[in-house]
C-alpha cells in the first residue's frame, strides 16, 4: 500500500497554549490509517512568514488559521493556496474577510432568525478625503439621533459595525448617553441595537466543523470566569436550536470554526453576535472547554486531510434562501438549514471516520491532557497574561478545570 503523509500547517499569531497540544497530542497519537489504498500518516508544523511566488506549491494538506484577520501578508499566501494548491484552510478567508457583524446580522435576519432590531448610523466623523465635503453637503442627509434612540428604546447598544474584543461596545440607558456614545465613536461606523434586557441565560455555541460546544457565559466576570462549566443548563430542545443555529450561521459565511453568542429570554433565543470566525481558544479563557477544544481542533483537521475534503472556494447562499421563502414556520426552515449545514460540513462521514479510525486520537489528547506537559503549557500561557505572583494560582486553578473536564470527556467518550 502507497505510504503517503498528509501535512498540516498552524498560521498562528500569539497563541501559545493549544498549538503546543495540538502538535505533541498529533504526535504521540502515531495516527496511520488505511484510507482506501493508502496508508496516511500526519506531520504538522507551524507555518513562517516569508516571502512566496505565484508559482510556488503549498506543501500543506490542511491549515488551521488564526492570522488571516489582521496578518495581509498570511491572508494573501492563504487565498493562493486555495486558488492555486487545492489547500484547504478554515476559515474562507474571503468570506472572513468581506462579512463583518453588520452583514452577518443582515443575512441571518433574512434567514428569520430574531436578531434584535438595529440600526445602521452614518459615522460620526470622516478622515480627510479630497470629495468629501462635496459628497456629505450634496447626500448627507440630517438625522435625529434622539429619534432613533426612542424607536429602539433603551437600555440598547452602539458598537461598530464590524466590532470583536467589545472594542468601542457602548451600552445605552437615555438619550444623552446615546449621544456621548455617537460623539465619542469618531471616525467609526457604529449600529445601534436594541438590547435584550433582563435575558435568562446567555450562551455562547462554537461549532468546528459539525461538532458544536454550547456553553454558559457570563459577560459580567473578569475574562477568566466568564466561560461557565455549568452543562446541561438548557433544555435539550433548546439546546438544539442553538445548535442548530451555530451550523447554519457558519455553513452559510463557511465558517469551519466560529463562535456564536445568543441571549435567552422568555423562550426565544437572539443571536446577538456570531461573526467570530476562529475565536479565542486560549486555556486561560476557556479553560474547562478547552480540551473539547483541542479535540475537536484535531479531529476536523486530521478528518478534512485524511480524505482530501475539497473546500468550498465560493459561499453558495441561494439553497438558504429557497427554504426562507418556502411558507413554512421558521422552526422548519431552520431544520432545513440545519441538514444542509449538515451535509455541508460531511457530518455522517466525519462522525464514521471519527468511529473508524480518531480512538487512538483521543487516546493520546487523555493522556496528553494528564501529562506533565500539559501543565507546562498551561503555565507558559498564564505566565505570559498574569503578573507573576498569580502564576501558581492561575495554573492550579486552569489546571485543576482541565483535568475536571478531560474527566467527563472520557466518561462520556466510553
Ligand atoms: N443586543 C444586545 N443585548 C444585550 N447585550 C448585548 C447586546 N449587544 C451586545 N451586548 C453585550 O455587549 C457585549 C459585546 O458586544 P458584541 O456584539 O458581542 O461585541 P464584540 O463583537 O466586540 O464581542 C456582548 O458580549 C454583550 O455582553
Ligand atoms: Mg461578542
Amino acid at each position: 500500500m502507497p505510504a503517503v503523509t498528509r501535512n498540516i500547517g498552524l498560521s498562528l499569531g500569539a497563541d501559545i497554549c493549544w498549538p503546543l497540544a495540538f502538535e505533541q497530542i498529533l504526535a504521540d497519537s502515531k495516527l496511520s490509517l488505511k484510507v482506501g489504498k493508502d496508508v496516511i500518516d500526519f506531520a504538522c508544523e507551524r507555518v513562517g512568514l516569508e516571502p512566496f511566488a505565484l508559482e510556488k506549491g503549498c506543501k500543506y494538506d490542511v491549515v488551521v488559521d488564526r492570522l488571516t484577520h489582521w496578518f495581509k501578508l498570511q491572508r494573501e499566501w492563504i487565498k493562493k493556496g486555495v486558488l492555486m494548491d487545492d489547500l484547504y484552510v478554515y476559515n474562507n478567508p474571503w468570506s472572513v474577510q468581506s462579512y463583518e457583524k453588520h452583514t452577518s446580522y443582515c443575512a441571518m435576519t433574512a434567514l428569520g432568525m430574531p436578531v434584535p432590531k438595529t440600526v445602521m448610523l452614518p459615522q460620526k466623523k470622516y478622515g480627510e478625503l479630497s470629495d468629501l465635503d462635496f459628497t456629505l453637503e450634496q447626500y448627507a442627509r440630517m438625522f435625529e439621533l434622539d429619534t432613533i434612540g426612542d424607536g429602539l428604546s433603551y437600555p440598547s447598544f452602539l458598537k461598530p459595525f464590524d466590532g470583536g474584543g467589545w472594542r468601542g461596545v457602548s451600552k445605552v440607558d437615555d438619550a444623552s448617553g446615546l449621544g456621548k456614545a455617537y460623539d465619542e465613536s469618531g471616525q467609526d461606523l457604529m449600529h445601534l441595537q436594541a438590547a435584550v434586557h433582563d435575558f435568562d441565560v446567555f450562551v455562547r455555541a462554537v461549532g468546528i466543523g459539525p461538532q458544536v460546544r454550547v456553553m454558559k457565559y457570563d459577560p459580567s466576570q473578569p475574562l477568566h470566569g466568564r466561560y461557565l462549566v455549568d452543562r446541561d443548563f438548557i433544555t435539550k430542545e433548546d439546546e438544539q436550536l442553538v445548535i442548530d443555529t451555530t451550523l447554519t450561521i457558519n455553513a452559510f459565511f463557511g465558517w469551519d470554526f466560529n463562535s456564536c453568542e445568543m441571549l435567552s429570554k422568555d423562550g426565544v433565543y437572539y443571536p446577538i453576535d456570531f461573526a467570530n470566525p476562529c475565536p479565542d481558544s486560549q486555556v486561560n479563557s476557556i479553560h474547562y472547554h478547552w480540551p473539547w477544544y483541542v479535540l475537536s481542533n484535531l479531529k476536523w483537521a486530521v478528518f478534512n486531510a485524511a480524505t482530501n475534503r475539497k473546500m468550498r472556494k465560493t459561499v453558495d447562499f441561494e439553497p438558504f434562501y429557497k427554504i426562507a421563502a418556502k411558507d413554512i414556520s421558521y422552526a422548519e426552515k431552520l431544520a432545513g438549514y440545519a441538514k444542509l449545514a449538515r451535509e455541508r460540513m460531511s457530518t455522517t462521514q466525519f462522525e464514521t471516520f471519527s468511529n473508524k479510525h480518531l480512538r487512538p486520537l483521543e487516546e493520546a489528547a487523555f493522556a496528553w491532557f494528564r501529562s506533565e506537559r500539559c501543565l507546562e503549557a498551561i503555565r507558559m500561557k498564564v505566565s505570559n497574561v498574569f503578573p507573576e505572583h498569580e502564576v501558581d494560582e492561575f495554573t492550579a486553578k486552569f489546571h485543576a478545570l482541565v483535568m475536571k473536564s478531560v474527566d467527563d470527556l472520557q466518561a462520556a467518550s466510553k
